[in-house]
């Protein structure tokens, strides 16, 4: 197991990505702390991790309040003596272009992403300084945050923000050993996610801001190199990958598990006949 003695804490873990990562690490070892700003997806991940026999508490915080996130730093180092492993993950969708996204949504929206990651890493970081421990962070990106989307101007700020957070904060907390990495997934297989909320017992996905037209499905056959999506599970492997000692080399990278979404040449098509051309 990579992970083992380990902890990790984990935002945003409704029963989609980040539950699957956080079940993923606890499947390599780790014990986990799991937030959320929905205490039952907090609630159910914690119980899930725990029933498959590591340690875990759940706790029910807004990644943008930072009195919320000092008290939840704490309570980590409170029940299990420290933080190894932070994975920023939490995130709001609302697909809205710059024309129309009201000032206070466009707010929220990076707010929830880029100064929940900021105030994450900020009081982590100072715990694991404090406590002279090894770590290291991992930044959930998307593949949105490496291309120009349109109509989804919040979403894709924050990500592209998020890649040079991850550089910034690497370069500054190497001097202390800390590693500092994000991690870019791409569109996702939702069976998985599904599959989680029935086990869980949750409702999953919730009602989401803004609107995307039909043409946005993706069809994985005829867009992503690999002719399909990735699953949470992809994910999760990659996370724990990042977040061992294999990678005790890598800092300020970005890894992108997309099928070979962002490597792919703009005008190649997998689909057509241009592929065999
Ligand atoms: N689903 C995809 O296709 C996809 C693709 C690329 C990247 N991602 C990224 O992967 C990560 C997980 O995505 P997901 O699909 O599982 O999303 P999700 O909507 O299922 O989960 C996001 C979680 O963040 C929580 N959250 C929102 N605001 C919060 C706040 N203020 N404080 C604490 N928690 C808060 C929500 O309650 C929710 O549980 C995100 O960073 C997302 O941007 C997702």
């Amino acid at each position: 197991m990579k992970l083992e003695g380990k902890i990790a804490l984990v935002t945003g873990t409704s029963p989609n990505i980040m539950g699957g990562i956080a079940e993923g690490l606890a499947e390599e070892g780790a014990d986990l702390v799991c937030i959320d700003i929905n205490p039952d997806y907090a609630e159910q991940c914690a119980k899930s991790v725990a029933a498959s026999g590591r340690r875990a508490i759940a706790i029910a915080c807004d990644v943008t309040d930072e009195t919320q996130v000092t008290a939840a730093v704490d309570q980590a180092k409170e029940a299990f003596g420290g933080i190894d492993i932070l994975i920023n993950g939490a995130t709001l969708f609302n697909t809205k272009g710059v024309l129309n996204m009201p000032l206070d949504e466009w707010r929220r929206q990076t707010d929830v992403m880029l100064t929940g990651a900021f105030l994450f890493t900020k009081h982590t970081a100072k715990q694991m300084i404090e406590l002279g421990r090894w770590g290291n962070m991992i930044n959930i990106i998307s593949t949105a945050g490496h291309q120009g989307e349109p109509g989804n101007i919040g979403y894709g700020t924050s990500k592209g923000g998020l890649l040079n957070f991850t550089r910034s904060v690497a370069m500054e907390l190497s001097e202390y050993g800390i590693r500092v990495n994000s991690l870019t997934p791409t569109a996702t297989d939702r069976t998985e996610g599904l599959e989680r909320a029935k086990r869980w017992g949750v409702d999953w996905p919730p009602p989401r801001l803004g609107e995307r037209s039909a043409g946005w499905v993706p069809n994985p056959s005829a867009t992503v190199p690999l002719r399909r999506l990735p699953s949470p599970s992809h994910y999760a492997k990659a996370a724990a990958f990042l977040a061992s000692e294999e990678a005790e080399m890598i800092t300020g990278m970005d890894l992108r598990v997309d099928a070979g979404a962002i490597s792919k040449y703009w005008i190649w098509d997998p689909g057509t006949e241009m592929a065999q051309s």
